[in-house]
């Protein structure tokens, strides 16, 4: 081998030292006024271009009704960006990717709308070099999916050209059940090839979910005990603390148990739940998790292990807040669900007879989302009962967010002449081992979309499984009384407590 044939480090794609840089590319960016692109997605760009992960030619399209020029579009990105970016503003950064920038004012509807856009795209093409790359972010209601994919089919935008690539990005609710689930899954099939559908789940795009892989199957120490003969019970919560806000028209109808568990939820347990993949390839990823999902069997009683809840007037910070009959643009007589409650077990050899207790709410105690793997009791404790009276359980909490980490709980002597046994904790803060801050979800997701990398992507089957494992629940609740008030600032309806007390168990409180 001569010195010019050695492979060169620095070319090594596997090398996870080296950035991933997305190609020439242009993203059009379907739904800009709304809240999630200018809290969310303007920043996650921005942030992308300032960590140099975007190509200098990259092309940004807004298409909305608005009645904007390309500087006024310009505008309203840097302005989320100022306000919402994780990183420092940085002045060169900034005017190599407003260049970029285009608008297009048009309607969702209206066939000209799009013939507009793809002149917006070939001149990019042409002035920026994006060789026809292309990537369609729907962050728009879901009603109007089907109308949007379909224009994109018809109007030859989800055509690919030679050598180039066009992709779609779905934002949640995909369907509000199965069936709708399935219909639209078989729109968008027909027009984009199951490789260039990327479904948007953000929680997947965050590092402790994906440090929920690492810890697991980087390490000894856990895949021994992770299983029915040391987990008690698993409990998977995400709480919040802030209201609907401004987002009336989107939630209410759809409730927490749409909004969260059939997504973010399910995906928590069915990492949490899965057997080690062959490869970290996006098809034995999604295998894995799609197990999972076939293997969940739901009780018979769902009456009393299920719950719904609805937030009513209360305390938040010292501050009153308002209930949720009394948020603007709410119903007076709304049965929408802020609180959900669920449980489940999966039909394995690892976790037959190990409930997964899931629950979401708004205006909550506190906003905290972890996975807390609760072991069993010792079987033998060679100690009186005095001394350890206040001895728990072991667990192990992986903490999602704020506060990101991971807690062990376990048993120890209390210093003294005594033998008494107290529970502590060891704590992996990410803030203490590691100097970078995480990416945001979204700045990871945009980037595998550009990149074409999609395990961190729901397939459409682990989509239609997790409707199929809510749908019943759904039903139930439709036609079995109402939501149980529970005042702002708490931990939800007494009823979820209930729920855990059956068991002989009871909810953590984060
Ligand atoms: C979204 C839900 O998917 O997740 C919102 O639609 C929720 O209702 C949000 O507030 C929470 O996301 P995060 O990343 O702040 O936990």
């Amino acid at each position: 081998m001569t010195v010019q044939d050695e492979p060169n480090p620095l070319r090594d794609p596997s090398d996870r030292r080296l950035p991933r840089v997305a190609g020439p590319c242009a993203l059009v960016l379907f739904g800009v006024t709304g809240d999630l692109a200018r809290k969310k997605l303007m920043p996650a760009i921005y942030d992308l271009a300032n960590r140099g992960l975007l190509p200098p030619t990259f092309g940004l399209v807004g298409f909305a009704r608005r009645d904007w020029e390309d500087q006024d579009f310009a505008q309203i990105v840097k302005d989320s960006v100022r306000e919402h970016a994780r990183t420092p503003f940085r002045e060169d950064v900034w005017d190599q990717l407003s260049d970029g920038i285009r608008f297009v004012t048009g309607e969702l509807t209206d066939p000209e709308s799009y013939a507009e856009l793809a002149r917006a795209l070939g001149e990019l093409d042409r002035a920026r070099g994006t060789n026809g790359n292309h990537a369609f972010y729907l962050s728009i209601p879901p009603g109007l999916f089907p109308v949007v994919v379909d224009h994109l089919r018809t109007s030859g935008l989800a055509d690919t050209d030679e050598g180039a690539w066009r992709r779609v990005i779905v934002e949640k609710p995909f369907g509000h059940n199965l069936k709708s689930a399935q219909e639209l899954n078989a729109i968008v099939n027909e027009v984009f090839p199951p490789g260039s559908i990327f479904r948007i789940d953000h929680y997947l795009g965050k590092e402790t979910v994906q440090n929920l892989l690492a810890v697991r199957f980087a390490n000894t120490m856990f895949e021994p005990i992770w299983n029915n003969k040391y987990v008690d019970h698993v409990q998977i919560t995400m709480a919040e603390d802030i209201g609907i806000g401004s987002r009336a028209g989107y939630y209410d109808g759809i409730g927490a148990a749409r909004d969260v568990i059939q997504n973010h939820l399910l995906q928590l347990m069915a990492l949490t739940a899965m057997e080690e993949p062959v490869t970290f390839s996006a098809d034995q990823i999604r295998m894995e998790k799609e197990k999972v999902f076939s293997a969940v069997v739901l009780p018979d009683d769902l009456g009393v292990h299920s719950v719904r809840g609805q937030y009513s007037q209360g305390w938040q910070g010292g501050h009153q807040v308002k209930g949720y009959l009394e948020e603007d643009g709410i119903p007076e007589d709304s049965k929408t669900d802020t609180y959900a409650a669920i449980k489940l077990e999966i039909d394995s050899r690892r976790w037959a007879g190990v409930p997964f207790y899931l629950r979401t709410g708004k205006r909550l105690g506190r906003r905290v989302t972890e996975i807390a793997v609760i072991f069993k009791r010792a079987p033998h404790l060679p100690f009186s009962v005095t001394d350890t009276g206040e001895l728990g359980s072991n667990a192990l909490v992986i903490r999602v967010q704020p506060d990101e980490g991971i807690t062990i709980k376990f048993g120890s002597k209390v210093p003294g002449t005594q033998m008494e046994v107290r529970d502590v904790t060891m704590d992996f803060a990410y803030g203490d081992s590691f100097t970078e801050s995480s990416p945001e979800a979204y700045e990871r997701l945009i980037l595998d979309v550009l990149l074409g990398e999609p395990p961190l992507f729901p397939r459409h089957v682990e989509v239609e499984s997790s409707w199929e494992i809510l749908d019943p629940i759904l039903n139930y609740w439709a036609t079995h009384g109402n939501p149980e008030s529970y005042p702002a600032g708490t931990w939800g309806p007494t009823a979820a407590d209930d729920m855990l007390a059956i068991d002989g168990r009871s909810w953590r409180r984060p």
